[in-house]
């Protein structure tokens, strides 16, 4: 079962804070449980593993067998929100090697989550000569970057099976009502999938968003939603027995004291993509209004090659939180050498899995002794529900973190900015003031 706690936790916050916090952190509940907060409309994700629409989780399950069975290839596109919570969780379930490994079921590609015209092309040449299905995912249905790849994969789709048969290839998961995408959906008869309104990208892994093509990759989809629905119920408790609470005034009370930049780190590569999903859940939910943790992140024992110098005795800036993830699934013991040229025999016949949780606590000794915290969170395992569970105890604590800050946790209105100036350079209609004044500056 997931638990979070601070290590050596009296060194680095000292003073009793639970009984000064626990008021602000049940106000913090109520307006996520209630929807009463800033953004409150965009809380649809507190209660979803309970009220999630069962219709359309069977709608996704029936979707992703017939992708199974029609398709070699399925094309992902989609951006932020659209984009990293499925990626992280069939890299992590499945693997990062997926599209190597698996047995059956398509590939799965990921585009339109940058602007990179070599990337576009590599898929597309990977899908020329498979059968392949395309699930474009945006909530506005408007922003660039998908929308550009689309284009590129629906004239590939209707150049291969025609208008007709593109059209059963083509998977949209958009806003209920509104967008470029959902009219064209309408207009082209293309099967939908929800984001709800008042669920936000970042928060939307566990709908259609994240399901559908988590579910083409094979994994149980149902248990990932019961995990959830399990850490939904722990967090129903408004106290420090629930550990999204515990995590949230943890990192608060750090990021008081001084602390300005929190890594989440792994000891798993598999985990990569989950690291990516949590940046974007705590960068976008926190970084505002001149406060917040800057979210980094680490991949144990890698970056211990290259950023562990830094963590260990530069500027301190950082607390670590680690993602402990249990026992891996094989249990590879190191072979005895007789001839022992290499030192290791102290090893033979030690587990990988023993001698990477050795690392861990030297790891956790060293840093805390070079001054950095270390909160711990235990996941309990890497199954689908633990899975489930872990991304609904962050994104409580992210909810609740936001309103600790006394920032609205469900707006990114800074995302804006970039967008405005380049669609200003790229001429879009409307833009023309904006665009002159962007060239008049570029060419100093
Ligand atoms: O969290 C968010 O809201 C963003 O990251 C969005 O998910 C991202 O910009 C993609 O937006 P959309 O789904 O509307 O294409």
């Amino acid at each position: 079962m997931l638990d979070v706690k601070l290590f050596q936790m009296h060194t680095f916050l000292p003073l009793p804070y639970e009984d000064a916090l626990a008021p602000r952190l049940k106000r913090a509940h109520e307006k996520l449980q209630t929807g009463s907060g800033a953004g409150g409309a965009f809380t649809g994700w507190v209660h979803l593993p309970r009220d999630y629409d069962r219709e359309e989780f069977a709608r996704i399950q029936a979707a992703a067998a017939r992708i199974r069975s029609d398709s070699k290839a399925l094309v992902v596109i989609g951006i932020g929100g659209s984009y990293l919570g499925a990626r992280g969780v069939i890299d992590c379930l499945c693997s990062p090697n997926y599209n190597l490994k698996r047995k059956d079921g398509p590939n799965i590609y990921f585009v339109g989550n940058g602007l990179s015209a070599d990337a576009l092309q590599e898929v597309l040449d990977l899908v020329e000569d498979v059968d392949f299905s395309v699930n474009v995912i945006s909530k506005s249905g408007t922003t660039t970057e998908p929308a550009v790849a689309f284009r590129f994969f629906r004239e590939a789709l209707v150049a291969r099976y025609g208008k007709e048969g593109a059209r059963s290839r083509i998977y949209a998961t958009t806003d209920r009502h509104k967008g470029a995408l959902k009219s064209l959906a309408d207009e082209e008869g293309w099967e939908t999938f929800v984001v709800p309104d008042d669920v936000g990208g970042r928060y939307s892994v566990l709908t259609a968003v994240g399901l559908l093509p988590i579910a083409v990759a094979g994994v149980d989809i149902q248990a990932l939603m019961d995990g959830a629905a399990g850490m939904m119920e722990r967090c129903q408790d408004a106290s420090f027995d629930c550990p999204a609470w515990r995590y949230a005034a943890i990192r608060y009370e750090l990021y008081r004291s001084g602390r300005s930049v929190e890594l989440l780190a792994c000891y798993d590569p598999a985990f990569r993509f989950m690291l990516e999903w949590w940046k974007q859940l705590f960068g976008e939910s926190e970084g505002k209004d001149d406060k917040g943790l800057f979210p980094a992140s680490v991949e144990f024992t890698a970056d211990l090659h290259s950023m562990g110098q830094y963590i260990q005795e530069g500027k301190r800036l950082m607390f670590e939180t680690v993602v402990r993830l249990g026992a891996s699934a094989h249990q590879l013991s190191v072979p005895v050498d007789e001839a022992d040229g290499d030192g290791l025999n102290f090893l033979a016949g030690k587990t990988m899995d023993f001698i990477r949780d050795r690392a861990m606590e030297g790891t956790l000794l060293a840093h805390t002794e070079g001054g950095v915290p270390n909160i711990i969170v235990d996941a309990g395992g890497k199954t689908p529900a633990d899975l489930g569970a872990l991304i609904y105890f962050f994104e409580y604590a992210c909810g609740l973190s936001g309103y600790l800050l006394d920032v609205n946790p469900f707006d990114q209105p800074g995302v804006e900015a970039y967008k405005k100036n380049m669609f200003a350079l790229l001429g879009k209609p409307g833009y023309e003031d904006r665009k002159a004044q962007l060239e008049a500056k570029l060419s100093k």
